[in-house]
């Protein structure tokens, strides 16, 4: 018998649904072609399971997510939600999924695929061969700090507050991660935060620098988020692993994946413990305003199962398997319309699922 690897899907809102339906296409593909036994549960989650039970993540979906061995979500929100309060908004959902899996650490790798080196927003030796990864605390920080609220003053004046709290074993068991990924890498960790106007990002520094010391064959250096943010755009190859928080990360990881040449190329895999489940998604959002229009770029939750196959499933050849078809596939000069190019061709979500699903095939000939 092979091994049973339970997947849940959570497609979401907006171009969630057309995304992780070429993500399905591609599973049921390694199914059939690589005798994998993927076992596949669907299940709302975001804007489209308030619409249906009134609550963005119902109780009997957590409890799936638990069951899992992988999450796959699509994207959560959209304008439809937008005066729904907080605790409901279709993030909400997201955000629960997160901190009740306990996925304290995000990767995600912001990766030049060699024929997008011209579609990027910076000159093209600036990127080409670039590889850079985040990991951006994911349960903690100013997501989920507390006090939270908007208030109202005595002289009638509203007061917005949200709190940003870091622990250090909070720091310690993302900075861990972010190092052992390092070592298996350039061997650089550069840790980011404003310790130069906040207590928690002082902190950050100290226990950085703290976890760093059982790690001596690693070089940790450190750096303000603003110039994080400045360098990333000036000269993004000096980074090898970036270690920062929720909200820094949350940034910081949109401005590399344009570097990358579309926001609808970056995947990334939410882990915690070793007991823990795992979650990938894309990074980019639900984009409602091209929902729908099979238009959307498919990549970034491929290349985000891709990631499923290599650290939760195991499965290496699998995934460099995936990995090279999108690298062919966009060798071949297709593209989707975010990535489009000069003299390229422009093909929808499904054409770009089913380019992909050729080239692997086309590989394993
Ligand atoms: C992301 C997204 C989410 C975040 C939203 C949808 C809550 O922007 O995963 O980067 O802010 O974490
Ligand atoms: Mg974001």
């Amino acid at each position: 018998m092979t091994k049973t690897h339970k997947i849940l899907m959570l497609a979401g809102d907006g171009i969630g649904p057309e995304v992780m339906g070429e993500v399905s296409r591609v599973i049921k593909w390694l199914g059939e072609n690589r005798s994998l036994n993927f076992d596949v549960t669907d299940a709302l989650v975001g804007g489209c399971s308030y619409d249906k039970y009134g609550v963005p993540l119902t109780d009997e979906t957590l409890q799936l997510a638990r069951d899992a061995d992988a999450v796959m979500l699509g994207a959560v929100g959209g304008p439809k939600w937008a005066d729904v309060s907080y605790d409901k908004r279709p993030e909400a959902g997201l955000l629960k999924l997160r901190k009740e899996l306990n996925l304290f650490a995000n990767l995600r790798p912001a990766l030049c695929f060699e024929p997008l080196v011209g579609a990027s927003s910076l000159k093209p030796e600036l990127v080409s061969g670039l590889d850079i990864m985040i990991v951006r605390e994911l349960t903690g920080g100013v997501y989920f700090g507390e006090p939270r609220g908007i208030e109202i003053l005595p002289n009638g004046e509203r007061k917005g507050v949200n709190t940003q709290v870091y622990t250090t074993s909070e720091i310690h068991r993302a900075a861990h991660v972010a190092f052992n990924l390092a070592g298996k890498r350039d061997g650089r960790v550069m840790s980011v935060e404003k310790c130069n106007v906040m207590e928690s990002g002082l902190l950050w520094r100290e226990e950085a620098e703290v976890i760093g010391k059982e790690y001596p064959q690693i070089k940790l250096d450190h750096m303000l988020a603003d110039n994080c943010a400045m360098q990333l755009v000036k000269n993004p190859k000096q980074f090898d692993v970036i270690l920062t928080d929720n909200l820094f990360g949350d940034i910081l990881s949109d401005i590399a994946a344009m570097l990358t040449g579309s926001l609808g190329m970056l995947p990334s895999a939410s882990l915690g413990g070793e007991n823990d489940g795992a979650m990938y998604e894309p990074i980019h959002g639900s984009a409602p305003d091209i929902a729908g229009q099979n238009i959307a770029n498919p990549i970034a939750s491929i290349l985000s199962f891709a990631m499923a196959l290599r650290y939760t499933f195991d499965l290496p050849d699998e995934t460099l398997l995936i990995e090279n078809a999108v690298n062919n596939v966009l060798a071949e000069g297709l593209r989707t319309a975010d990535i489009m190019q000069e003299n390229k061709a422009t093909i929808s979500t499904s054409a770009m699922g089913d380019a992909i699903i050729h080239a692997m095939e086309k590989i394993s000939s």
